[in-house]
Formats: structure tokens, sequence, C-alpha cells
């Protein structure tokens, strides 16, 4: 990828988001090599990036790394570099000590410091200025996620010629919740710059109206927010935002096509084979986060076993875990506790070459993932709250037999959706321990009834569906979106 001069006329369409969708490396004489790294969103988003021009503004993952915009295939990428300081102040601090833990009802205390929010004000004000330089004239600018909460506000006074749009990637909480938040006012001043803000869920859509009129004082609109229809209204001086539930997806369609190659399903016979052939595989697939409920799932399976419901020679259970947030001492903390866990069950129930838990703590290749969701009878999703959780529909994507169950947390975004899942209240650990158990011994017309359901669900409603309709709204072409 070369290094790339702006066009004078600047990016019409611009995604900003706290990563850039690249893997940069550095060789040992000190040159950076940039790799696009296509996620769901760049695969949901690339048609219009390359069609209209398109730049994405974000931090490379690593500090004192910037520099100029560089042409990617498809998009201008426009790295914005952050000391090691912000890193620890912006992104360690305040987006992941305070914010994430209060946005997932505060299952770990969230640490509120002045410094931190004063870094979290000036990163946001730099990703606003980058974007600034950037932009065409009119552009559409599409903002993403917690930790750029005041780009919006702050790029609408730098370039009130641009349209905004906000997307929140996980919950927004509840009111009683969110009054914590020292800075609470000026949060919500900031993502009310856009001209549409975006939650997963009607509940996130509504909580967000009330704030804006309780905390900021402006008037909002009364009706109840649907699901990619019947948005409400902030009135903020002379604009209109509107405000709306825009459930997130995945590129089903493509890894259906993958699932259904002969080297994914021999390599999906290959991984049943490693484990020895078991009755029936329970798999887990996570960042190693404290949101997730590894930690629940891992007790529910334990006493399972010790009641005879599961059986370590019949049932072996894999957890794919991908290190996250390694700095943060909240996550240091949980990865003792779940790699406790899993040396106690396989000491308790395992014996030599024949573990009942195979925990793995890397990224696993993709083309890999989709052979183990190949694997897999029993998906466990127990997260104790998650915005959406894509890889609920990852998996179900994948099942193009319909075979398979899926265990599912009430309190994901997915849950909304995928009501045919064995779901449950992480909470309830008796709860849990029924659902998985009801999983792995279900009739199998059953569960054949019950996927076929949910994977219609999870292949008509994409990524791209989901792009399109925020995007659409976004640009006024509907009004009201069709259900
Ligand atoms: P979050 O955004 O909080 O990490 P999601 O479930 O919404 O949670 O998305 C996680 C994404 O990361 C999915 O696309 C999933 O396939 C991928 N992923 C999670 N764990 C692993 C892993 N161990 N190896 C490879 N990919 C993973
Ligand atoms: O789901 C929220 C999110 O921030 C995603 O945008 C991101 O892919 C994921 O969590 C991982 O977060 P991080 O960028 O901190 O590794």
């Amino acid at each position: 990828m070369a290094a790339a001069e702006i066009s004078p006329e600047g990016a019409e369409f611009i995604v900003v988001a706290n990563r850039l969708p690249v893997d940069v490396e550095r060789a040992p004489d000190g040159t950076l090599t940039w790799k696009e790294a296509p996620g769901g969103l760049v695969t949901a988003l690339k048609p219009i990036l390359s069609a209209r021009n398109g730049a994405w503004v974000g931090w490379p993952g690593s500090p004192d790394v910037g520099g100029e915009p560089i042409e990617g295939e498809d998009m201008l990428l426009v790295p914005v570099k952050l000391s090691a300081q912000e890193v620890e102040e912006h992104y360690e601090g305040f987006s992941n000590g305070s914010l994430w833990p209060l946005y997932h009802d505060v299952i770990v205390k969230p640490e509120y410091h002045r410094e931190w929010w004063n870094t979290y004000v000036e990163v946001n004000r730099r990703f606003a200025e980058e974007t600034a330089k950037v932009a065409a004239k009119g552009a559409t600018v599409w903002v993403q996620d917690y930790q750029l909460q005041l780009v919006p506000k702050m790029l609408r006074m730098l370039r009130p010629d641009v349209k905004i749009g906000f997307f929140l990637h996980i919950p927004f909480p509840p009111v009683e919740l969110f009054m914590q938040m020292p800075w609470r006012r000026e949060i919500i001043e900031g993502i009310l710059g856009a001209d549409l803000v975006g939650f997963h869920l009607p509940g996130g859509a509504q909580n967000f109206l009330y704030l804006a009129n309780r905390l900021a004082g402006y008037p909002t609109s009364k009706n109840t927010i649907g699901v990619r229809s019947k948005f409400g209204v902030v009135t903020v001086g002379f604009r209109s935002v509107r405000v709306g539930a825009f459930p997130i997806s995945i590129d089903s369609a493509e890894l259906a096509a993958t699932s259904k190659l002969p080297e994914t399903r021999k390599r999906s016979r290959g991984l049943r084979k490693e484990l020895g052939n078991p009755e029936k595989i329970m798999l887990g697939v996570d960042r190693l986060d404290y949101t997730k409920g590894i930690d629940v799932r891992l007790r529910a399976i334990g006493e399972l076993y010790r009641e005879g419901r599961l059986d370590p020679e019949r049932h072996v259970f894999v957890q794919l875990a991908t290190p996250s947030r390694e700095r943060v001492e909240s996550y240091k903390a949980m990865r003792n506790d779940i790699e406790r866990q899993v040396g106690r069950i396989n000491g308790d129930f395992g014996r030599v070459g024949h573990p009942v838990v195979h925990y793995i703590h890397k990224p696993v290749p993709r083309n890999e993932l989709v052979a183990f969701f190949g694997a897999a009878d029993v998906m466990l999703v127990t997260p104790l709250r998650d915005g959406m959780n894509l890889v609920a529909k990852e998996y179900l994507a994948c099942r193009t037999d319909s075979s398979g169950a899926l265990v599912l947390s009430e309190f994901t975004g997915a849950a909304a959706e995928l009501r045919q899942a064995y779901q449950c209240n992480p909470h309830d650990l008796e709860g849990v321990k029924n659902a998985i158990d009801e999983a792995v011994h279900q009739d199998p017309e059953d569960g054949k009834r019950r996927i076929r359901t949910m994977r219609r669900q999870v292949l008509q409603y994409d990524v791209d569906r989901w792009a399109r309709s925020f995007l659409q709204t976004l640009s006024g072409q509907v009004d009201e979106a069709p259900p």
C-alpha cells in the first residue's frame, strides 16, 4: 500500500472508528507494513467506500504509529497517531476502565478519573480534526462506538456542512446507571452532534432519548421506537436528531459458503477426531472479556459433570478465547479465574490424553473458526451483558444442514432476534445448566426446526442490510425504513 495524496475534493464517505481495519507490522529495521484486515463492518462498507471515494479514519492499534494517509485496496486509510500515554488513558482508561463496565451493567466497578476523561476529550478532538481534514464538502461521516462519543459534536463544530451518523456497538445502559457518569451531559451532547444516532435495540435508543431530555433539556418525541423503523426525534436548536434501533449482523452468505467448502468440512471432521470423536462437542468462542460469561458456562459445565448429567467420556467442551485488553487489571484477574476453573474441571474429570475442557488462548484463523462452528453440536453463548454478540449469528450461518443447538443468554442483543435458542439467564446457574442439558440432549428434529428458523433470520438480516438501513435513514431516503 502506498502513501496517498488526499484528493483536493476530499472523501465523500468516511468511517471513523477507534481502530483502522488494518494489521500493522513493524519490521526489525523499523519499517511498517499495513495489511487490510476486513471484518464484518469493512466487508459491508467496502462497496460504499470504493464507489464513493471513501476513507477510514482510525488508530492503527500501536502507540506512536501514524502519519500520512495510506491508499488501501478500496479506501483511503487515515491513521490517527496516539502516544503510549494516550493509549493508556483513552483506550485502556476511559474507554475500557470507565465506559465499558458502566455500559455493561457495572459487572466490574467502573473507575472515573479526571485525567482519563481529559485524555478522552483530547483524543476525540484529534479524531474529529483528522476527519475534518479529509472530508469532502457535504460528505457523509459515520462515527462508530463508545470510544468516540464526542466526535459528532466536535466534527459538527469544525464542519457544519457534513452529514454525521453515530452508531453504538455496545449496550446503552439503563438511565439509573448512566447517571453515575461524572461527564454524563458532555457525552449526551457529544453524541447529539450527529444527525442519526443508532443503537442495537429499541431499549437503548429509548434510554438515550430520555436522557437527551433530562440531562440536556432538549424536546424529544414521545413515540415508541421500533426496529429499523419508528425513529425517535430530539430537537437540538434548529436541528432534528433521529434516534433508532438497527441490530447489527454478519456477512452470513460468505460464512455459509465457507462452511460448505469440502476443505472446511474435512477440517471439521479432523477436529472431531482430534477431540477423540466424542458424542457431543460444546463450543465457546469469545474475546477473553468479563462480559462474556465464560466463567458462568465453566461453572455450569463443572456441576453438570459432577451431577452425571454430562459424561466426561462422551461430552467435551472447547473454549476459544482471544486475548483482549490484557493490560487492564480486571481482564488480568478474570483470566486467572477462568484458567483456574479450567484446571479444576480437567483435574476432576479428565484423564491422561483426554481433557474434558480444551482451552485455547489465542485468536483462531477465520477458516479454522468456521470449521470449529461446523464441528460443534452445541454453541454456548452466555454473556452477562452483550450489545449484540456476533458469534451466535456466525454459528447459525455455518450450520448449513440445520443441525446443532444454540444456548444463548437473554442478556445479549441477539436474544431479541433468536427466540428459538435455548435461552437462559446467566445469573441463574440452575437455569444455565438446564439450558445446556436440554441442548445437549435435544430431539434432533426439534433442534433442526429451531436452527432452521434462526438461520433464516440471520441470512435475511445480514450486515449489508444493517449498513444500508442505517445509511439510507441517514441520507433521508427513508422516513420510516421497512421493518
Ligand atoms: P465483541 O465485539 O465483544 O468481541 P462479538 O461476538 O460481537 O463480540 O464479535 C466477536 C468477533 O470476534 C466475532 O466475529 C468472532 O468470530 C471473533 N472472535 C471471537 N473470538 C475469537 C477467537 N478465539 N478466534 C477468532 N475469532 C474470534
Ligand atoms: O464490541 C465492541 C468492540 O469495541 C468492537 O468494536 C471491537 O471489535 C471489540 O469490541 C474489540 O475491542 P478492542 O478494539 O478493544 O480490541
